[in-house]
C-alpha cells in the first residue's frame, strides 16, 4: 500500500520556539513513519521578512540544523528548501492568474499586516499563492500546521479546485491537520507565542534563557492557577494537575518546577544540535540531496501543468 503524502514547512526567520515545536514540528516527528514526508524550508516566504543576504543564509542553515536536531530523518523524509525548486515560483504565477484580488484580501495574514503597517509588499499579499504552490506541487494529502495556518491550507484547496475546474483534474485537494489540544501555545505575555511578539521560549534555549523567560511569564493574579505557566507545563507533562492543585497561588514554586522540566526537555535537543553544527558538510548535503529529489518530482508535475494550460508545444 502506498503511503499518503505529508508536507509541511516553516520560514527560516528566527529561532524556533515552543509554539512552533508543539504546534507544528512535533506532529511531523510522530508522522514520519506513517506517511511519505516532505519537510521544507520556506525561504522565499522568508524573503518577505529578511532582506539581507548574509542573514538569510545563516537562517537557512540554522533551520536545517533545527530540523535535524528535533529528529527529522533524511532517510525517511525529504528535506529541502523551496528556492532549490524554481517550479514553486512558476506555479505561483500560474495560480496568480486564476486568483482574484478580493479573495486574497480576505486572508487573515494580509488583514493583520494591513492593520499594522502602512505599506505591504506584493510578496506578502501573494503569500498564500506561493504556499498553495508548495503544497499542490507534490500532491500532498495532509499538511500539519498550527491553527493560524489553517486558512492558508484552505486557500490551497480552493486554488486546486479552481484550477481543476478551469483546466483539468490535476491537483489533489489537501487537508490541514491541526493538533487541537495544543492549537495555540501561549507566549510569556499570554498572547500567542510568536517570533513577531518577542514573547517566545526558544526550543533550543540555554538554561539561563529558560530561567529568564519563565520568570517573565505573565501570571493572572486573580486566579489560583497561573494559566500561562500551566498551559506550557502541560505540553511537557500530562501529570501536573496535582502539582498545581497542591501549590495553589504559589506562582514562584510552579515557575521553578516548569524551569526544571523545560531544562530536562531542552538539554538533549540542544546537545544534538551542537553536534550537528560541527558537521556543516553533512548538513548541506542533506539539503542538496533533498532539493534534487524534490525538483525531479516538481519537474514532472509542471510538465503536466504546462500541457494543461497550453504553453507546452514540444
Ligand atoms: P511565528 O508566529 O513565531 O512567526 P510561524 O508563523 O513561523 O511562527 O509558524 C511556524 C509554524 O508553527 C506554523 O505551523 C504555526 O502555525 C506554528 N505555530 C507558531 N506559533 C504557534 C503557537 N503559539 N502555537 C501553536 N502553533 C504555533
Ligand atoms: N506559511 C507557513 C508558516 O508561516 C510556512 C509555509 C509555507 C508552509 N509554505 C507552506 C507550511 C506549505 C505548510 C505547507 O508557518
Amino acid at each position: 500500500m502506498t503511503k499518503k503524502i505529508l508536507l509541511s514547512g516553516v520560514k527560516p526567520t528566527g529561532r524556533p520556539h515552543l509554539g512552533n515545536y508543539f504546534g507544528a514540528m512535533k506532529q511531523w516527528l510522530d508522522m514520519q513513519n506513517d506517511y511519505q514526508c516532505m519537510f521544507f524550508l520556506a525561504d522565499y516566504h522568508a524573503l518577505n521578512f529578511i532582506q539581507n543576504g548574509k542573514e538569510l543564509k545563516q537562517e537557512i542553515f540554522d533551520l536545517v540544523l533545527d530540523y535535524l536536531a528535533i529528529g527529522l530523518d533524511p532517510q525517511k523524509s525529504l528535506i529541502y528548501k523551496q528556492s532549490d525548486i524554481p517550479e514553486h515560483t512558476e506555479l505561483t504565477w500560474i495560480f496568480d492568474t486564476i486568483t482574484t484580488m478580493p479573495y486574497l484580501e480576505r486572508a487573515h495574514a494580509y488583514k493583520d499586516a494591513m492593520a499594522n503597517k502602512k505599506e505591504i509588499n506584493v510578496g506578502t499579499f501573494n503569500y498564500p499563492m506561493l504556499m498553495a504552490a508548495d503544497i499542490l506541487m507534490y500532491d500532498a494529502d495532509v499538511v500539519p500546521v498550527g491553527a493560524d495556518q489553517k486558512q492558508h491550507v484552505e486557500y490551497a484547496r480552493d486554488t486546486a479546485e479552481k484550477f481543476n475546474r478551469i483546466f483539468s483534474e490535476i491537483f489533489k485537494l489537501p487537508e490541514a491537520k491541526i493538533l487541537e489540544s495544543v492549537a495555540t501555545v501561549p507566549g510569556t505575555d499570554g498572547r500567542k507565542m510568536s517570533k513577531s511578539y518577542g514573547n517566545t521560549i526558544p526550543l533550543f534555549a540555554s538554561s539561563a534563557e529558560i530561567e529568564k523567560s519563565v520568570m517573565s511569564i505573565v501570571t493572572d493574579s486573580s486566579g489560583d492557577r497561573p494559566e500561562n505557566v500551566y498551559a506550557i507545563h502541560k505540553l511537557l507533562r500530562s501529570d501536573i494537575d496535582s502539582l498545581y492543585e497542591e501549590n495553589k497561588g504559589k506562582y514562584k514554586i510552579l515557575k521553578e518546577a516548569l524551569i526544571e522540566d523545560l531544562k530536562k526537555f531542552i538539554a538533549p535537543l540542544r546537545e544534538k544540535r551542537e553536534q550537528l553544527a560541527e558537521d556543516k558538510e553533512y548538513v548541506l548535503d542533506v539539503l542538496k540531496e533533498g532539493g534534487k529529489r524534490a525538483k525531479a518530482r516538481a519537474e514532472k508535475k509542471m510538465d503536466v501543468v504546462r500541457e494543461a494550460i497550453g504553453v507546452k508545444l514540444y
